[in-house]
């Protein structure tokens, strides 16, 4: 059986995120006053067919104990075996027709058996089609006194509104991820499992305020005779292990493109979600940047993990983190749309690595004190007339086509450093002959380095696309005397193929 079935709560002090309802219904049964129709709304495994199923049994309960059904008087014992008639539940999902509703309305008339109420417990009352709901409504209206009905729906809205105003209306509230987490930590208790602490705040986190959700993920995460671990629950998830976020942020943080990309493709070879993976780095860049505006105090999760966002808070600058944040939690529609997502996570790696490196804050800084002359280094491919495609060719020119194409081709055959270089661009077009990459001054100097260059002529030609490559620097331009005077210090060669316009 199911965990969340098995450990269904038969009294309301075993209910949890719901005393406001609970402390009235109690206060009800304690006092007698019971009245005739009741609406529980609210999220998906809340506990709203919970509440009806205990207070129904409350009702009718002979020595109800703390407002609980007490389990062990004659009327108990017969509703827990299912032979008692006084308690009747309807499932609308499934019974939505007039025919059903006439069903209760003619059985309405017998008065209860055994308890001193007939309840009827109505779930998924939404459901109900129209024709049902106005069959209901005179029932409703007058029921005999010894009638009560108990309505549950996810979807308040689609009722008419004269049910709900002539009901006692109680809202399901979202059950705090700390009472869940308390709860999955009985539930794994009373059979035995055992579990590392993190993997609880996983599993209640990954409910979003649904009881049910988090124990059927936490019955997923079980495996016969082991321990249920942080990365077994991120695996049943599909969210990412601990240490691979880690890693990711490490590396991002520290600027290093290459570990980026080398920690990005680990993960993606788990057959993670790029989607997932960028919301978990968000989320941790978040934890680090609470942790470091309001101290460490505030964090939740186990010594171990505010430990590795403490030290992270420590070493990384509230820019950097929101710097992180923006580029990760803006990547979201892109990724929908893209054709490789893969491609796009890693090309927002490689943008939030660069924002960091040291290197190209300088030497953008450099290239905006440059003069602004218009500047572009062109590189040529080689033609070879026998195989020459025109621009009339079958296939479409489409600038960001091609590009995708060059930035999958270097992603196979090509260094790290030259694959971020190509694939960090987007600012691509066709005019007439030329293929012209607007780039930034961090990329301009691996783009147009001879080892470089000669892969882009390479990649061209094996896509069959005959086109010159125009590389421009955005921001300005630069004065080419000074950008040859620069590499010469920098020991490169001067560009190949740069000419002014
Ligand atoms: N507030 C709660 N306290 C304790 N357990 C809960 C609570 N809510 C849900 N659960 C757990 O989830 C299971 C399903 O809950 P329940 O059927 O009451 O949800 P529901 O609100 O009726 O959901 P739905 O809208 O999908 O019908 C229960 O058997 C129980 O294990
Ligand atoms: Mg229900
Ligand atoms: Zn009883």
């Amino acid at each position: 059986m199911e965990l969340y079935r098995k450990y269904r709560p038969m009294t309301f002090d075993q209910v949890i995120g719901q005393n406001h309802i609970t402390g009235t219904l109690i206060n009800q049964v304690e006092k007698k006053r019971v009245g005739h129709a009741y609406l529980f709304t609210g999220t998906r495994g809340t506990g709203k067919t919970t509440c009806a199923k205990i207070f129904a049994r409350a009702i009718n309960c002979l020595s109800p104990k703390n407002g609980s059904p007490c389990g062990e008087c004659e009327v108990c014992k017969s509703l827990s075996k299912g032979g008692n008639l006084d308690v009747i539940e309807m499932d609308a999902a499934s019974n939505n027709g007039v025919d059903s509703v006439r069903d209760i309305i003619e059985q309405i008339k017998y008065p209860p058996v055994n308890g001193s109420k007939k309840v009827y417990i109505i779930d998924e009352v939404h459901m109900l089609s129209p024709g049902a709901f106005n069959a209901f409504l005179k029932t409703l209206e007058e029921p005999p006194p010894y009638v009560v009905f108990i309505l549950a729906t996810t979807e308040v809205h689609k009722l008419p509104q004269t049910v709900v105003s002539r009901c006692m209306r109680f809202d399901f509230r979202l059950v705090p991820t700390a009472q869940i987490r308390e709860r999955v930590k009985e539930v794994y208790d009373g059979e035995g499992i055992e579990y590392e602490p993190d993997a609880l705040d996983l599993i209640a986190q990954a409910g979003e305020g649904s009881v049910r959700d988090a124990l059927s993920v936490a019955d997923r995460c079980v495996k016969i005779g082991e321990k249920v671990t942080y990365d077994d629950v991120a695996d049943v998830l599909g969210t990412s292990r601990k240490s691979d976020i880690y890693a990711l942020f490490d590396a991002v943080s520290a600027g290093s493109v290459g570990d980026a990309l080398k920690a990005g493709e680990k993960i993606s070879k788990q057959g993670k979600i790029p989607s997932v993976v960028a919301k978990d780095l968000v989320t941790f860049a978040k934890d680090v940047l609470l942790c470091k505006t309001a101290g460490a105090a505030n964090l939740g999760g186990s010594d171990e993990s505010k430990r590795e966002i403490e030290t992270r808070a420590e070493r990384t600058t509230v820019n950097t983190l929101i710097g992180m944040i923006k580029v990760f939690s803006s990547i979201d529609a892109d990724l929908r749309y893209s054709t490789s997502p893969a491609i796009t996570f890693e090309m927002a790696l490689v943008r939030a690595a660069k924002m960091y490196d040291d290197d190209y804050s300088s030497l953008e800084e450099r290239v905006s004190r440059l003069e602004r002359r218009g500047v572009a280094a062109a590189v040529q491919p080689e033609k070879e007339p026998e195989q020459k495609k025109t621009l009339n060719d079958s296939r479409p020119m489409d600038a960001q086509g091609i590009w995708g194409r060059l930035t999958t081709y270097f992603r196979q055959n090509e260094s790290m450093t030259f694959y971020s270089a190509v694939g960090a661009q987007t600012d691509i077009r066709i005019e007439g002959e030329n293929l012209i990459v607007t780039t930034d001054p961090a990329s301009f100097d691996t783009l147009v380095s001879p080892a470089c260059h000669d892969a882009l002529v390479r990649a061209l030609k094996e896509d069959g696309v005959n086109l010159r490559i125009v590389i421009e620097i955005k921001k300005g331009g630069v004065d080419m005397d000074k950008e040859a005077e620069r590499m010469q210090k920098l020991a490169m060669p001067a560009p190949v193929n740069v000419y002014k316009k």
